[in-house]
């Protein structure tokens, strides 16, 4: 392992700590201003101006340099919601939902997470990793370095595991780091559709059991909501995936209030996520456990609903927000985290810093690994993004385009953008 100087900023900015945070310390960012970054070992060794570098540890003449070009420096974005390993496609449902459907007409018509369940479970799972692959090097283009992703297409015992082995496998072969979720409580499988509780035994009787023998889950998720998983199905599952030692979160409230929020806080979930019709009551509770928000504006956004999660009320309250892509094939279409933080700004009225600290930090926390990763601190993994932007503001106020220069895994250099037109030497 290298070790890497990272110069030539205009700022730094980034969350600090390694517990998430709420309220007014939301939007604690600090930004240094022609900082540098030393990384040792893959880890953060150093942050501050080149003159305290030089008296801490010297000039370094053997160290390679990253030139930062000018850039902003903000820790790698931590994507804690996504649906990655997923087969065919769904730009046709896309279609009708742009000429009126709901997203609920076209699940109810057999088409949405079913339409995905029949071409995920014909794919093999050497096709699915690829197409994780594929993702990750979308999500890597735009400054992810570490992203949850769940199964769910499956539903069933064999294509469950095949979804968490591609995922597995991908993550050993590319630098961003997948964290394991079984979803299999995502729908009822056709098979089932009549006789929905014996899913819910199956799902802990067999698959719990099985995904964590093999090792291949973190944490256990359920698509709590009216005609999906009931609060009493939902916190079967979720106390069976306890029991087998994976951590709960959940699919909440995206539709409708739905007790989702108050079965999180009661579980001590990781996090509830959604939240689009969060009650004040599933505010309260939330506040009241810790538990996490995990917001989605991308969903929101996708579906046309024209209404987002109530971001201000939960931080207002002292819920602890995070931001995700939701990425996948019905509901959100992308692997960018910029996006998401633009939506975070314009729609849920975050603050940039507040949108900074949601999309690192915290969301980090809510993986687990908000010692090791989620902000620029001496002692984290060097996982850090070169912005190509003036300053913290311009990750909103230039929207629409993709910021990310460079990105550094582990105090490597693991993805440059082309050098633009205007700066080749000819
Ligand atoms: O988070 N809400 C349920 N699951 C996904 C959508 C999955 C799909 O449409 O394929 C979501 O929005
Ligand atoms: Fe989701």
């Amino acid at each position: 392992m290298t070790d890497l100087l990272i110069e030539n900023l205009s700022e730094v900015a980034t969350p600090r700590g390694t517990a998430p945070l709420s309220g007014a310390d939301l939007g604690r960012v600090t930004r240094t201003p022609g900082a540098e970054v030393y990384c040792r070992g893959g880890r953060i060794a150093f942050v501050g101006s080149p003159e305290e570098r030089r008296t801490a540890h010297g000039e370094l003449p053997d160290v390679p340099r990253l030139d930062g070009g000018g850039g902003t420096l903000v820790p790698g974005f931590v994507d804690p919601h996504t649906h990655l390993p997923w087969a065919g496609s769904r730009e046709e449902e896309f279609r009708m939902r742009l000429a009126g459907a709901t997203y609920q007409e076209l699940a109810a018509a057999g088409g949405g997470i079913l339409s995905t369940v029949r071409a995920t479970r014909e794919a093999e799972q050497e096709e699915l990793r690829r197409l994780v692959l594929r993702r990750m090097d979308a999500m890597l283009a735009h400054g992810t370095t570490t992203a949850e992703a769940k199964s769910g297409y499956g539903l069933a015992l064999d294509p469950e595991m095949k979804q968490l082995r591609a995922i597995r496998e991908a993550s050993t072969s590319h630098p961003v780091d997948l964290v394991p979720t079984l979803l299999a409580a995502h729908e009822f499988p056709p098979e089932h559709r009549d006789d929905r509780d014996r899913w819910v035994d199956l799902i802990v009787e067999e698959i719990v059991p099985a995904a964590v023998e093999e090792g291949l889950a973190r944490f256990c998720d359920v698509f709590c909501e009216h005609g999906v998983f009931t609060v009493e199905q939902s916190r079967r599952v979720l106390e069976a995936g306890r029991e087998h030692g994976l951590t709960p979160r959940l699919h909440a409230d995206e539709f409708e209030d739905s007790g989702g929020a108050e079965l999180a806080a009661e579980l001590g979930a990781a996090s509830a996520d959604h939240l689009i019709a969060i009650s004040d009551a599933g505010i309260e509770a939330m506040a009241r456990s810790g538990v996490t928000a995990v917001l989605l504006p991308g969903t929101s956004f996708f579906l046309m609903k024209h209404k987002y999660a109530p971001a201000r009320r939960l931080v207002e309250a002292g819920v602890p927000v995070a931001l995700a892509t939701d990425c996948n094939p019905g509901s959100s279409h992308t692997e960018s985290m910029p996006m998401v933080f633009v939506l975070a700004v314009f729609e849920l009225g975050l603050s940039i810093e507040e949108s900074l600290t949601a999309a690192t930090l915290n969301s980090a926390c809510s993986l687990g690994l908000g010692e090791e990763i989620g902000s620029i601190e001496v002692g984290k993994r060097a996982d850090l993004v070169v912005l190509d932007v003036p300053n913290l503001l311009h990750l909103a106020y230039h929207y629409g385009v993709n910021p990310v220069r460079t990105v550094v895994k582990g105090g490597e250099v693991v993805h440059r953008a082309t050098t633009p037109w205007s700066l080749r030497q000819a």
